[in-house]
């Protein structure tokens, strides 16, 4: 068994868009209601992934322009494939660094990013510096300390095992009040924050452990496990997991938001 803790990596569009592109759209619909955003605008999706995000944008705001910008050439390569109504592009880099220019975006947006930035307050005043004035600057993160992650009944069974998982580098900023906090120190007005819980079904156990196990924070541990342990989880998550009165696993998360607008 390795000792070290496998690190968070997306690597893989399909995978990604079965266990973690199903829960992204959840919560981006409540998201974009929330954001309010006006059909016609350009938006850059910041860490956009394999595009989940992106394609709701393209879906619900009949949107002028997507830039979409993440680190992972396997997720870009699968967001490139996608077809949408407008006009997008997709290129590799970094939130810390991006190639745009100042104020050309109407809003500028992280969906379950900001705490994978390995310096949010550089994330951020990045995002800021290429939104034109009086657009909106907004992300919204898993509730880590909150127990809002989907994988939390899992790694519920790992913590009560010692048994350590990665989680995203800069955890902290899934919080409400640091979100709140870096959105001042940018300089950002009309600050608002927020959390929606998003509710997902699973036909059965096999359903839910073919998805949930895939999961970039835990595939990594699960392989290094004996299958006496792996089958021992199992075991304790099938008592856990809450049903519905058809029998179905339903399962739950919490994601916080922030948003604001650059003056
Ligand atoms: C949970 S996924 C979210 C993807 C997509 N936004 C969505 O809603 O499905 C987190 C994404 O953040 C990206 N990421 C990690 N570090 C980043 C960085 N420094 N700059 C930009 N994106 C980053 C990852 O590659 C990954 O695609």
């Amino acid at each position: 068994m390795h000792s070290e803790t496998p690190k968070i990596v997306f690597d893989d569009g399909d995978t990604y868009e079965r266990f973690m592109g199903v829960w992204s759209r959840k919560v981006g619909k409540h998201f974009i209601n929330w954001l309010g955003s006006k059909n016609g605008n350009s938006f850059a999706d910041i860490g956009c992934g394999n595009a989940a995000f992106s394609v709701q944008l393209d879906e619900l705001c009949s949107p002028k322009r997507i830039a979409g910008i993440d680190p992972s050439e396997a997720q870009i390569n699968y967001a490139r494939k996608l077809k949408f109504n407008t006009s997008t592009d997709f290129i590799v880099g970094d939130a810390m660094s991006l190639p745009y220019a100042d104020n050309s975006f109407d809003a500028a947006l992280m969906a379950l990013v900001l705490f994978f930035v390995p310096k949010p307050a550089t994330g951020l005043g990045e995002m800021t510096r290429i939104t034109k004035a009086g657009g909106v600057i907004a992300a919204y993160a898993w509730d880590v300390f909150g127990g809002g992650l989907p994988m939390e009944p899992l790694h519920s069974i790992l913590r009560e095992r010692g048994i350590k998982y990665p989680l995203p580098p800069s955890k902290e900023a899934s919080q409400l009040n640091v979100m709140q906090q870096l959105w001042e120190d940018a300089g950002l007005e009309a600050i608002e924050t927020t959390t929606f819980q998003v509710e997902r079904t699973f036909a059965d156990f096999d359903d839910y452990w073919s998805v949930n196990s895939v999961g970039p924070s835990v595939a990594g541990v699960l392989k290094n496990l004996t299958p006496s342990t792996l089958e021992e989880i199992k075991r304790d998550l099938r008592k856990v997991l809450k049903r519905d009165d058809t029998n179905r696993i339903v399962s739950v998360a919490s994601a916080n938001a922030v948003k604001g607008e650059k003056g």
